[in-house]
């Protein structure tokens, strides 16, 4: 059975993609620090898969314990989540992001390469492409970034390539992902923001069960179909199955590229207030408010590339998402 390292594993976006592994006969091992994470989302993992997941805690720029990891398991492939995100935290602590995530995927590809470890995955963000391109991303594109944690994202792309220039049996994808919202229909994984979520969704889901008291919408003026911006969302268990085609893509497949990870389709603020009213019958009060430092109009995936390549796209819905993301917040109330 193929053995896939997933650093940063016990994340959002990681915890689903090793229930998505495992439910495709993958075996999987799961690196992280638990910066942003706990340690019982692997208890969880464990519950819907019924499999028991090796389990390491520490750091992915500690290279003694990466050392260990590779010895000790025969990996085949490795998904590299582990990583700082907040955006606004990356402007306030720009040394700090750039440190984490930058060295962490430096000290990975280091002995990935020691170890004959040639397949990689890599979660990047639709935040690297220029903000001034036209709404609809595609991947050949002009990049750029407006804060740390963006450039953090296209400097990791940029050491992957050279990497896979100068070691041409190394593989790589960088998985460009849109919005992932929404949660596993188990309610036993989903996302955990610490403190005021910085994201649409999670705050909406948060204002549904009365734990604040309104959305505060940043900004009606934006050239889109009501003022409001415009964003791709994609259902993070969507988002997993494309890690799952991207490791298949990589064992029949040289090369070192950039993939979109998106619906393709843009949904409004207001829009996405209003289907998550609809889905879960529920009220969700809203002001609007001065547009957010940053934020641009609209942006949504070109998903062709993904759908040639990985034969992936996504299925599930915004009232899918919308559902998910409430009974996971109503879960998580319980605990
Ligand atoms: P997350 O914070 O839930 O997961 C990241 C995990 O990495 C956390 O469990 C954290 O504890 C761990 N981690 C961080 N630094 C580490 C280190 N040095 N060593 C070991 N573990 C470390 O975030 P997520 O939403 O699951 O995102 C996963 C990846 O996808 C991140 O790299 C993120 O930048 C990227 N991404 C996320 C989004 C999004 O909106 N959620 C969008 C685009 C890209
Ligand atoms: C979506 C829309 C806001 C919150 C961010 C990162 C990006 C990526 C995903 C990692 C925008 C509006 C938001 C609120 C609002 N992460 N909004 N009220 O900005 O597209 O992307 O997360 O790679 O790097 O920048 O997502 O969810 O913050 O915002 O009105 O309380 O919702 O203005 O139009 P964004 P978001």
């Amino acid at each position: 059975m193929c053995k896939i390292l997933l650093t940063g594993g016990a994340g959002f976006i990681g915890s689903h993609t090793a229930v998505s592994l495992s439910a495709n006969g993958y075996e999987v091992v799961i690196l992280d620090n638990l910066v942003n994470s706990r340690a019982d989302v692997i208890d969880n993992i464990e519950k819907i898969t019924g499999v028991e997941i090796p389990f390491y805690i520490g750091d992915c720029r500690d290279e003694k314990l990466l050392e260990k990891i590779f010895t000790e398991n025969e990996i085949d492939t490795v998904i590299h989540f582990a990583g700082l995100k907040a955006v606004g935290e990356s402007c306030e602590k720009p040394l700090e992001y750039y440190g984490n995530n930058l060295d962490a995927t430096i000290s990975l590809l280091k002995m990935m390469l020691k170890h004959n470890v040639y397949k990689l995955v890599f979660s990047s963000s639709a935040t690297v492409y220029d903000a001034d391109n036209p709404s609809e991303r595609v991947e050949g594109m002009r990049l750029g970034c407006t804060n740390p944690y963006g450039w953090t994202k296209y400097m990791c792309e940029q050491i992957i390539r050279d990497t896979c220039r100068a070691n041409k049996q190394l593989r790589a994808i960088s998985l460009r992902y849109f919005n992932p919202v929404g949660a596993h229909k188990s309610y036993l994984i989903g996302e955990n923001p610490k403190g005021i979520p910085n994201n649409l969704v999670p705050y909406i889901q948060q204002v549904a069960i009365g734990q604040r008291e309104y959305v505060h919408v940043y900004g009606d003026d934006y050239n889109t179909v009501d003022g409001t911006g415009v964003r791709d969302y994609i259902h993070v268990c969507d988002l997993a199955d494309a890690h799952v085609a991207a490791a298949k893509y990589l064992a029949e497949h040289e090369g070192c590229m950039e993939i979109n990870i998106g619906t393709g389709k843009g949904t409004s603020v207001l829009e996405m207030i209003h289907s998550f009213e609809k889905a879960n019958n529920v009220k969700i009060p809203y002001r609007i408010e001065a547009r957010r430092a940053g934020d641009v109009d609209s942006v949504y995936a070109n998903t062709q590339k993904a759908y040639e390549l990985l034969h992936w796209k996504a299925h599930l819905t915004i009232e899918d998402m919308c559902r998910d993301a409430y009974n996971w917040q109503c879960h998580l109330q319980k605990q």
